[in-house]
C-alpha cells in the first residue's frame, strides 16, 4: 500500500482546484515527526478558493470523514497532518513484505523502458587500479537498481582497447617482449615494456613513427597487428575477469572502443555532410566556441581517429541498435568537458536524444596513509586491496568464530563487501579517502555491520525454528505497539521510495544509507524487545519483524552489490 497515493486519492475527492497528480506531488513527510506521518500543505489552494490556507486546512479536515487508515487528521498552520493508525499501518507493511519477499520494493516505473549503463571501461594492458572501483561499483549498482525498478537494462564495458598506444605496445613487444614472461603476469609485464618504449622513444623519435605505422596497420586489419592486439586483449581480460569475479560484477557487452572502428567512416561522413566539422591545420575539429567550450578534435593530421570520435560513433550505434530511453555513462569528473563536448556535437547533428545521454560523474578516491603499503607514485591494484580485505576478514573470523562453516566464502563476501560498501556509502560527487581499517570495522556505518545485523536476524529465526514463511493470519499486530517496532516498520515502508530516489539521482548511496539506518533501528528493536519469549502471540509478532527486516536488508544489500551471508 502506498500511503501517499491513498492520501492523494482521498484529497482529490474534496479538492477540485488541483489535479490528482498535483495533489500527489504535494503530499510530503513532515520534518518534525510530532506533526504526524504525512502532511499536505494548503497554500497552493489559497488563490483558487480565495481563503486563507489556515481556513482551508480546517475545512478539509472536517470534510475528511474518519477513515480506518488514520489515527487522526489535524489542521496546523495551513497544513493538514495525517497520523497513521499504527496497528493498521504495521499490519499493512509487514503483510506486504512477508508476502512479496524478494519482490518487495520493486515497481513498474521502468516497464517498457530501455536503459544502457556503461561502467568500469578499463584500459587493456593497463592496471585495474583502486581508482577504477568507483565507476565499476556505482555502475553495477545502478544497473541492479534500474533492473529492480523494471527497466530493461544493458550493462556495457566500453573497454579502452584502441588507439595509438596499441601501436606503441606492438613495437615494444616486437623489440623486448617474451610471451611466457608476459603470460605469467600480463599487466605488470606489458606495462613494463610500454614504459620502456616511452623512455627509449625520447632518444629515438623514430620509434614513435613506427608505432603510428603499426596502429595504422591495426586499423587496416593487418594480420600480424590484429594477432598481437588480440593477444594483449585476451591476456588482460583474463586478469580483469578475476577482479570482476571477486566483485560479483557482470556485463552484457564488452563492446569497447575497437568495436566502433568500422563505424568511424560513417560518422565522419555524417559530420562532414552536415557541415559540423571544419579543417584546421590538416586535422578536423568542431568549433564549440559558441557554447563556451574549446574545439573538439575529430580526426588527427594523419587521418587516424580519436577517443572523441569513437564516443560519437558509440552513441549513434547504441541509439540505432538498442533504441535506448537513457544512455548512462559512469565516468569520473575529470572527463566532464569531454562528455559535454561530444553530447553537444550529437545535438548539433540534430539528434534530440542527446538529452538522454547522461554523464554520471564522480570524484576521486585516494588512499589514507598507511592503510596499504605502497611506495610513492606506484599504483595500487584493486585486486590486491580486495585480497588484503579478504585475508584480514579471515583472521577476524578465525579469532571470533573459528568453527564457522564455509568461512572462506564468508571471508570473501564480507571482505569484498566491506570495500564495496565504503565506496557506495559516500555520495558519488565527493572525493573520499579509503581506509581499509575503517572499512573492515564491525561497528559504525560499514558493510560488515549491516551484514552482521542480517546474520543476527537469521540466527534468531533459526533458533525460533521459523526460517520458513510465517503465517500472516496468526500474527497479532497489536502486540507491536512500542516505538522501536513502529520505527522499524516505518523504515521498511520507505524502501521503495529510497530506491526511486537513488535511481533518479544516480546515487546508490541513498540505498546504502537506508540500509544502515534500518540495521541501526533493528538493533535498537532487538535490544529493547526480547524475541524468544513465552507469550506465543508476542513472539510471533516480533518474529514477523525479524523476518521482514531480514528480507529487506538482503534485498537492499544486493542493490549495493553486497552478498548477505546467513552466518558470520
Ligand atoms: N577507458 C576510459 C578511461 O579509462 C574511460 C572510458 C569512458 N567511457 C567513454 N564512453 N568514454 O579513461
Amino acid at each position: 500500500m502506498d500511503y501517499k497515493i491513498a492520501i492523494a486519492k482521498l484529497l482529490s475527492e474534496h479538492i477540485e482546484a488541483l489535479s490528482y497528480e498535483e495533489i500527489l506531488n504535494l503530499v510530503e513527510h513532515p520534518k518534525n515527526k510530532d506533526m504526524g506521518d504525512f502532511a499536505f500543505p494548503c497554500f497552493k489552494l489559497a488563490q483558487a478558493y480565495r481563503k486563507a490556507p489556515v481556513k482551508i486546512a480546517e475545512d478539509l479536515k472536517l470534510a475528511l470523514a474518519s477513515n480506518e487508515i488514520f489515527e487522526n487528521v489535524t489542521a496546523v498552520s495551513g497544513f493538514l497532518n495525517f497520523t497513521l493508525n499504527q496497528e493498521h499501518f504495521i499490519k499493512t507493511i509487514l503483510t506486504e513484505v512477508l508476502t512479496q519477499g524478494a519482490d518487495y520494493g520493486k515497481s513498474t516505473i521502468g516497464e517498457q523502458k530501455k536503459v544502457i549503463v556503461e561502467y568500469s571501461s578499463v584500459n587493456i594492458a593497463k592496471p585495474f587500479h583502486m581508482g577504477h572501483i568507483r565507476s565499476t561499483m556505482i555502475g553495477e549498482s545502478l544497473n541492479r537498481i534500474y533492473k529492480f525498478l523494471g527497466y530493461d537494462t544493458v550493462a556495457i564495458n566500453h573497454l579502452g582497447d584502441y588507439g595509438t598506444q596499441f601501436g606503441k605496445l606492438i613495437v615494444a613487444y616486437k623489440l623486448w617482449g617474451n610471451k611466457e614472461v608476459i603470460e605469467a603476469d600480463p599487466i605488470n609485464e606489458l606495462l613494463k615494456i610500454y614504459v620502456r618504449f616511452h623512455n627509449e622513444a625520447e632518444e629515438k623519435p623514430e620509434l614513435d613513427d613506427e608505432a603510428r605505422a603499426w596502429f595504422t596497420k591495426l586499423e587496416n586489419s593487418d594480420e600480424e597487428a590484429v594477432e598481437l592486439w588480440t593477444m594483449f586483449k585476451e591476456m588482460s581480460l583474463k586478469v580483469f575477469d578475476r577482479v570482476y569475479g571477486l566483485l560479483g560484477v557482470t556485463f552484457d557487452s564488452y563492446a569497447g572502443e575497437s568495436f566502433y572502428s568500422d563505424k568511424m567512416p560513417g560518422i565522419l561522413t555524417e559530420l562532414r555532410t552536415k557541415h559540423i566539422v571544419q579543417k584546421s591545420e590538416g586535422a578536423e575539429i568542431v568549433d564549440l566556441e559558441p557554447y563556451g567550450m574549446p574545439p573538439a578534435l575529430i580526426t588527427k593530421k594523419d587521418g587516424s581517429s580519436l577517443y572523441m570520435t569513437r564516443d560519437l560513433a558509440a552513441a549513434k550505434f547504441r541509439k540505432d541498435y538498442y533504441n535506448f530511453d537513457k544512455n548512462i555513462y559512469v565516468v569520473g569528473s575529470a572527463q566532464k568537458l569531454h562528455f559535454q563536448q561530444w553530447i553537444k556535437i550529437i545535438e548539433l547533428m540534430g539528434y534530440a536524444w542527446h538529452k538522454d545521454c547522461i554523464h554520471v560523474e564522480f570524484g576521486m578516491v585516494s588512499l589514507e596513509e598507511g592503510s596499504l603499503s605502497t611506495r610513492k607514485g606506484q599504483v595500487v591494484f584493486l585486486e590486491d586491496v580486495l585480497q588484503k580485505a579478504i585475508e584480514q576478514t579471515q583472521s577476524i573470523i578465525n579469532e571470533k568464530n573459528p568453527n564457522l562453516v564455509g568461512k572462506e566464502e564468508v571471508a570473501r563476501q564480507v571482505g569484498v563487501g566491506a570495500v564495496v560498501f565504503q565506496e557506495l556509502y559516500t555520495s558519488r560527487t565527493k572525493d573520499y579517502s579509503f581506509s581499509l581499517e575503517k572499512t573492515l570495522s564491525f561497528d559504525g556505518e560499514t558493510g560488515p555491520y549491516v551484514q552482521y545485523t542480517h546474520a543476527r536476524a537469521c540466527s534468531v529465526l533459526r533458533k525460533a525454528g521459523s526460517t520458513e514463511a510465517i503465517e500472516i493470519s496468526k500474527i497479532d499486530f497489536s502486540k507491536l505497539d512500542d516505538e522501536a517496532s513502529k520505527e522499524v516498520v516505518r523504515l521498511l515502508s520507505k524502501y521503495n521510495e529510497s530506491i526511486v530516489i537513488a535511481h533518479r539521482n544516480y546515487e546508490p548511496h541513498t540505498i546504502a544509507r537506508f540500509v544502515v539506518e534500518l540495521a541501526q533501528n533493528f538493533n535498537r528493536f532487538y535490544h529493547d524487545n526480547p524475541i524468544l519469549v513465552d507469550d506465543e502471540n508476542v513472539k510471533t509478532a516480533r518474529l514477523a519483524i525479524v523476518k521482514a527486516v531480514k528480507i529487506v536488508i538482503e534485498s537492499a544489500l544486493h542493490l549495493v552489490c553486497l552478498e548477505a551471508p546467513e552466518q558470520m
